[in-house]
């Protein structure tokens, strides 16, 4: 077990960002250029590191772990390319530079956005080839991969991403801001730390409560963004803050106002923190991003 901090799982991934993007013939070079454009500009890289850290924690090799660390990162990347786009969000900023369609055109953002998917999927078959004669590793891949698929599809961001652009400028129960949080947002927090634990060999023990700090954390981080939008500055963000109003989101802020939320967002970094409890200083990184993460823009 390598039992590394944040900031060296980080490090290796950043390493192996570009990996494993295809090579692309040079006719294509926009194309690549725009996907990394995105990939490269940063963001706090969450769920490649939940990926790596869950893999650890498990007892698996995190360095066969990073293409599926990749894989979730650009899959993350894509949805935030598409979140931004005129049709979508409609926003200019994103990880403190110019939104990819503000640079490449909303054609060259699209296209962008579809071929970041298609590398993630790509990067994990091409991982799984390797595998074919060994079952029980390959086995641990294909498990991986459909967490991943799952987490960014239609039942996952997907689906969120079309819910939160109905609810928009509606009156929003919470059982459906939830479904839309959920969905739109914990579900590919959720798809990294299941993957990494499948990829890592998790008993069904572990992948459970794995997978409770997961869902607890993934909502209350899309609380926090919520909140952020408020209360946080676009320079430490790198991304325009008050757009949700604007875009009139359902939102927990617009639902219940800031205090509500806070509370909601400390409870569920409890009970996110409160799922690994039995697992003691081994569970560290964990406890500890979830406490970062519920501060952040404090
Ligand atoms: C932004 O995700 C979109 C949400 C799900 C709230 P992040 O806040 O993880 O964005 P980056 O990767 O750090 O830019
Ligand atoms: C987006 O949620 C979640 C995605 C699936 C991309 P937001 O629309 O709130 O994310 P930001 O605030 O633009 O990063
Ligand atoms: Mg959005
Ligand atoms: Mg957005
Ligand atoms: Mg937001």
């Amino acid at each position: 077990m390598k039992d590394y901090s944040f900031e060296q799982y980080r490090e290796l991934f950043e390493k192996h960002l570009l990996d494993f993007l295809p090579d692309i013939d040079h006719k294509s070079i926009t194309l690549y250029e725009s996907m990394k454009y995105s990939v490269s500009a940063g963001g706090k890289r969450i769920r490649p590191v939940l990926l790596l850290a869950a893999c650890d924690f498990c007892g698996g090799d995190i360095e066969e772990a990073l293409p599926y660390a990749c894989a979730i990162e650009y899959i993350h990347t894509y949805s935030l390319i598409h979140d931004d786009l005129p049709c979508m969000d409609n926003d200019d900023l994103r990880r403190g530079i110019p939104t990819n369609h503000k640079v490449y055109g909303e054609a060259v953002a699209t296209l962008a956005g579809d071929g970041l998917q298609a590398a993630a999927f790509e990067a994990m078959n091409r991982d799984m080839l390797l595998y074919l004669d060994d079952a029980e590793a390959l086995k641990r891949r294909v498990c991986a991969s459909y967490e991943i698929i799952k987490g960014s599809g239609c039942r996952g961001i997907v689906a969120g991403q079309i819910a939160d652009m109905e609810a928009a400028d509606k009156n929003c129960s919470r059982e459906m801001l939830d479904y839309i949080h959920i969905t739109k947002t914990a579900a590919l927090i959720v798809a990294a730390v299941r993957a990494g634990a499948q990829l890592g060999g998790a008993d069904s023990d572990t992948l459970e409560d794995l997978t409770v700090y997961a869902e607890n954390l993934g909502l209350a981080f899309q609380i926090c963004d919520d909140i952020l939008d408020i209360v946080g500055s676009e320079e430490e963000l790198g991304k325009k803050t008050g757009a949700d109003a604007e875009n009139k989101k359902a939102t927990y802020p617009a639902l219940f106002g800031l205090e509500e939320s806070k509370a909601r967002l400390e409870e569920l970094t409890d009970m996110a923190i409160d799922a690994l409890k039995d697992y003691y200083d081994n569970a560290e990184l964990f406890v500890h991003l979830a406490k970062v993460l519920e501060t952040r823009g404090n």
